[in-house]
């Protein structure tokens, strides 16, 4: 006689979200039981929870993608690791060792490329803030700023006197393009004629090489075709100084901002429907570098600074349930052991989380709390979510960009991260954070 069903108790829910959807209510969700052939078991019980994971495989195999359909249309294409994106050792090494350069905007992200054995000259400095004392260090390595503002210009040319060097830079520029918030705080305006001052001034001053130009546009540009206009804009202006100046650039740098297969709050479709292919980006940037009024052998490279479209798929957050709640309005509410201050980009995506074993039972709207005594922990606002009992994992995935960089140590201990090798091995490559660590810079008033 084959054993009678298990009872599964009768429930009336009311409909709250996941209705008025194309989808309908249910939604099919799997279990994630491994990673990269991992048991997700035996990395709770191995590192313990929660636990960031990040899949090697992943990381090369987007890196790969990235630079193929780039290559395929423009030949001449370079990589600079974003750092503040994920600059753990680990991480940053897999795409150094793919051929990518650095990409940093601090000394700290600077000494941290170096020690990883990246040569001065295959980093790209940004960012608002390079005070001279790191002009000082960083332009006689080698390594290429892009000038942000003609303060940093001035310093960055007093710099080459006293150093009697002639440093190659590039300057940033911010422009407008269709669908995209102008980061106007950034680099020198194209459109209101900053630029070409900047430039000229570069000239005059005759201190410094002018041999690139570097946009970034913004995050999570879900549109190619802002690119299409941005590439479009520098390769007017490059051919404009070529043409007035004789400037021949080395390079022009579209920056980062390709979207990952991550779903804004404010976006409808998931992030792997709504998100463009690399492809898509590239036939935009190609097609404007295209317009370049320059031999073929002298053609610029072009710079890529892709941050989270590399590394966010490539990471995964495995968290432990702590406790089922029912809230006043019906909702079922869940406590896991990671809150925002680990999972920080849960502030504005919708991350996509599914149950690490077997379920069985009804979806109901289901909110997902962290453990921080604070309103605002909340890392997945209602999702339908199957029951599941204290003790069962699930898995935050898509979260390997900007979470182990802007994370915060606030209450409880930040985790360990953990890196799956492309052969199945596994290996801690940043500890759990404990009481020694925290206390570390601590020192105890004397008087006390
Ligand atoms: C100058 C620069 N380049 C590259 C990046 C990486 O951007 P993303 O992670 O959106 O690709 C950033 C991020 O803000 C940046 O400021």
């Amino acid at each position: 006689m084959s054993p009678l069903p298990a009872y599964e108790r009768p429930l009336i829910i009311r409909h709250e979200s996941g209705l008025m959807n194309k989808f309908s209510r249910v939604q099919s969700m799997r279990p994630m039981t491994h990673l990269d052939g991992v048991a997700v078991a035996e990395l709770m019980e191995t590192y313990g929870s929660p636990l960031f994971v990040f899949s090697e495989k992943t990381l090369v195999e987007r890196y790969r993608e990235l630079r193929d359909v780039f290559s395929l249309r423009y030949p001449k294409v370079r990589i600079a690791w974003s750092y503040k994106t994920n600059y753990l050792d680990s991480i940053a090494r897999v795409f150094h060792k793919e051929g990518a350069w650095a990409e940093v905007v601090s000394m700290f992200e600077w000494e941290k490329a170096r020690n990883l054995g990246v040569p001065a000259e295959q980093i790209h400095f940004n960012g608002p803030y390079k005070p001279k004392a790191v002009l000082d260090e960083v332009l006689p390595a080698g390594t290429i700023i892009h000038i942000d503002h003609f303060d940093e210009l001035a310093v960055a040319e007093r710099v080459a006197v006293e150093k009697g060097i002639r440093p190659k830079v590039a300057i940033r520029i911010n422009l407008t393009a269709d669908g995209t918030p102008q980061w106007s705080r950034f680099g020198f305006n194209l459109e209101n004629g900053q630029a070409h001052d900047a430039v000229m001034r570069i000239l005059t001053g005759d201190r410094l090489e002018l041999t690139g130009l570097h946009c970034h546009l913004g995050t999570f540009i879900l549109d190619p075709d802002a690119y299409r206009q941005s590439a479009t804009k520098m390769v007017d202006f490059a051919n404009r100084l070529r043409q007035e100046q004789g400037i021949t650039l080395s390079f022009i740098d579209v920056g980062g901002g390709f979207a990952s297969h991550n779903t804004l709050k404010a976006q409808y479709l998931p992030g792997d429907q709504a998100t463009p292919s690399f492809s898509r980006y590239a036939e935009a940037i190609s097609d404007a570098l295209g317009k370049l009024n320059y031999p073929p052998r002298e053609m610029p490279t072009l710079v890529l600074e892709t941050g989270r479209a590399l590394v966010d798929d490539a990471g995964y957050l495995i968290a432990t349930v702590q406790a089922n709640k029912r809230l006043p309005d019906g909702r079922r509410a869940l406590i896991v052991d990671a809150g925002v201050n680990v999972l920080f980009t849960s502030f504005w995506y919708k991350h996509d989380v599914v149950p690490a074993q077997e379920f069985r039972g009804v979806f109901e709207p289901t909110i997902l709390y962290g453990p921080l005594c604070m309103n605002i922990d909340v890392v997945r606002d209602t999702l339908l979510f199957p029951p599941l009992n204290v003790g069962d994992q699930i898995v935050f995935r898509t979260v390997g960009a900007y979470n182990v960089t802007q994370w915060m140590q606030f209450i409880t201990y930040r985790p360990a991260v953990v890196l799956i090798s492309q052969n199945g091995q596994h290996a801690a490559i940043r500890k759990r954070e404990d009481l020694e660590i925290v206390r570390g810079p601590e020192q105890m008033a004397p008087w006390l």
